[in-house]
């Protein structure tokens, strides 16, 4: 068997994610890697395009498992990859990337202190990258369409094996799979309902921009693949919290998970006990093991100050999005555009960032 064949194969898997029932009306969605689906289906879109000849680089933004995915599927098409990344990236992440062959170009530390962040810079450095090959493609997981559109195969998934699906529950990074998911879901189920779960300093749902100790979720510029239109309600979960929920669902259920899909298990568990009739399904985006020496470490939650924190059995409801408040916090966002929640609120002190970073829809 061919390198290439070995790794169709094993990647193929990734995708797919098991559904482990968790209480009777609450499915938990487990994937190995979610962001194979956008990273197969954008590469595989662009070399039928003519995108991607023999020589193309493919480089990316990303500091999360976009670029694991990438990495893979850069080994399966035998296509050079360059991921510019930041000093945050963790180093289990990186040695993974390193050996799969992919170069790893991290901004400096001082990028972190300006305004937009790492993201901005990495944006920049980006740029830079592809004036320096002669053929590049960049997959662009936060703007492309391809993104969101890779899900309709999850939203099949769902439907053949689970029929009706009253709610989906997901983290938010990008925006691609809960939009992408919800939107497909929607032609058949209209009513299904979408929570989106954010963390503290994003400003995806109306944060200022902000230091942002929980990975995988949340932004510093607002991804043109975010359809606000589609969530019903958005949570926004500590890291102390999602820390904490995501050590319960491996000692409660056995699910070695990453602490974005904690973080929806927490809102989604809540959710799914609030509404008994509702059948509820929320997104683990990806395993534990990047995590073993931070979220699933004692020392390490101790060290930081996230051990023994009480976790709260339900959000505190607030009635401003752009004021954080509390370590796990929701508001009803009724599938409204950025702009109609914000012209709803008094204070729009933390729209500021993201209306810089894009015309908010
Ligand atoms: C581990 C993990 N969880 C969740 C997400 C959010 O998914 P999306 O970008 O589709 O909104 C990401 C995004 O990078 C991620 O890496």
């Amino acid at each position: 068997m061919s390198i290439q064949t070995a790794f169709e194969e094993a990647t193929e898997t990734y995708q797919v994610p098991r559904l482990i029932r968790l209480a009777p009306n609450l499915y938990g969605a487990c994937f190995t890697l979610m962001k194979m689906i956008p990273a197969r289906f954008i590469l595989r879109r662009a070399e039928a395009q003519g995108l991607l000849p023999p020589h193309t680089v493919i480089v990316e933004t990303t500091s999360g498992t976009f670029g694991l995915a990438l990495a893979m599927q850069g080994v399966h098409m035998n296509r050079r990859v360059v991921l510019v990344s930041d000093p945050v990236i963790d180093e289990r992440l990186y040695r993974r990337l390193t050996d799969l062959g992919a170069v790893v170009d991290r901004v400096p530390a001082a990028a972190g202190a300006v305004p937009g962040g790492y993201q901005a810079a990495r944006l920049r450095r980006l740029a830079e990258v592809r004036t320096e090959h002669e053929s590049t493609f960049c997959p662009e997981q936060y703007s492309n369409p391809d993104n969101p559109r890779s899900y309709a195969t999850v939203a099949e998934l769902f439907l053949e094996c689970l029929g009706q699906i009253d709610c989906v529950v997901g983290p938010v990074g990008s925006g691609g799979s809960m939009c992408g998911t919800v939107g497909n879901l929607r032609t058949v189920l209209p009513e299904c309902r979408a929570i989106g779960v954010d963390t503290h300093g994003s400003v995806l749902f109306g944060h200022a921009d902000g230091h942002r100790e929980l990975r995988g979720l949340g932004m510093s510029l607002m991804p043109a693949n975010l359809d606000h239109r589609v969530f019903d309600q958005v949570h926004w979960c500590s890291a102390s919290a999602a820390y904490a929920a995501t050590r319960q669902l491996h000692r409660r259920h056995a699910l070695f998970m990453g602490p974005s899909g904690g973080a929806a298990y927490l809102a989604a568990r809540w959710s799914a006990a609030a509404n008994p009739n509702a059948l509820t399904v929320v997104m683990l985006p990806d395993e534990g093991y990047r995590y073993q020496d931070t979220v699933y470490d004692d020392n390490w939650l101790r060290g930081a100050g996230h051990l023994d924190q009480p976790l709260a059995s339900e959000p505190v409801r607030v009635s401003d999005p752009t004021r954080p408040s509390g370590s796990w916090t929701c508001f009803d966002w009724g599938r409204r555009s950025y702009a109609e929640v914000m012209a709803g609120v008094a204070g729009v002190a933390g729209a500021a960032g993201a209306a810089g970073a894009r015309e908010a829809r």
